[in-house]
């Protein structure tokens, strides 16, 4: 599929906005997966006072692999959707069994794990190995659908955000895009704010009903 709009101007746009949040400071794949997997249903202030307890308790897949999963449950309290803590006990044992205790940096390796699904996979490719892959959450299926004015299946959505990574630019790429649908393209948008309007399809449509963006994953 055709790009919907130009990143150049979104990166423009993002760079210098960039919300500051403790895991964007860290490289390490462990330390980003156990951010990604907490951010899914969890609100970032929420998470952040959780996500230092927790690997202050567990700072290695192996330290967490040799943990009882009670422990990881009581450190897990107020975050909610305990299973999430469950996987996250069962991908530290398989990458110490099958990866020599460190997290993999191949999509199909991420893939296979316990609880990784193929953003958390594609999380821990872009913002712990700068590796140019695209991350869809729902915030950034909500720009693809708005800017193409378009119900995007999730495969379309994924060939759509594909599309747009900047080579050499994956990191920054991908926070910046997060950082415009939690910040201007949300579920009630400010699009007088939006580096991208003039771009952007339902916009330019007047924003008609219903929203593109509704329903999309
Ligand atoms: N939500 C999930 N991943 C995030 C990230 N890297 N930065 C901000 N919010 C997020």
């Amino acid at each position: 599929d055709e790009p919907p709009f130009d990143s150049g101007a979104v990166l423009a746009w993002g760079i210098p906005r960039l919300r500051e949040l403790p895991w964007r400071a860290e490289r390490d794949p462990w330390r980003i997966l156990v951010a990604e997997v907490m951010l899914q249903q969890t609100q970032a202030e929420r998470v952040i006072p959780k996500w230092l307890a927790f690997l202050d308790a567990y700072p290695t897949p192996s330290v967490c692999a040799d943990a009882s999963v009670g422990d990881l449950l009581r450190l897990w309290q107020g975050l909610g959707y305990p299973r999430r803590a469950r996987n996250l006990h069962r991908t530290a044992q398989q990458v110490v069994e099958e990866h020599d205790g460190r997290l993999p940096d191949d999509l199909d390796d991420l893939l296979a794990l316990p609880g990784i699904g193929p953003y958390t996979a594609r999380a821990v490719l872009a913002f712990a190995f700068e590796r140019d892959v695209a991350v869809v959450d729902t915030n950034i299926a909500r720009i693809l659908a708005r800017s193409t004015g378009e119900r995007l299946t999730p495969k379309r959505a994924q060939a759509a955000a594909d599309a747009l990574v900047p080579a050499g630019d994956g990191w920054i790429w991908n926070q910046v895009l997060m950082d415009l649908g939690a910040m201007v393209c949300r579920p009630t948008p400010s699009c007088g704010d939006c580096p991208i309007s003039a771009e952007c399809a339902w916009q330019q449509a007047g924003k008609p009903s219903p929203d593109p963006a509704v329903g999309s994953a």
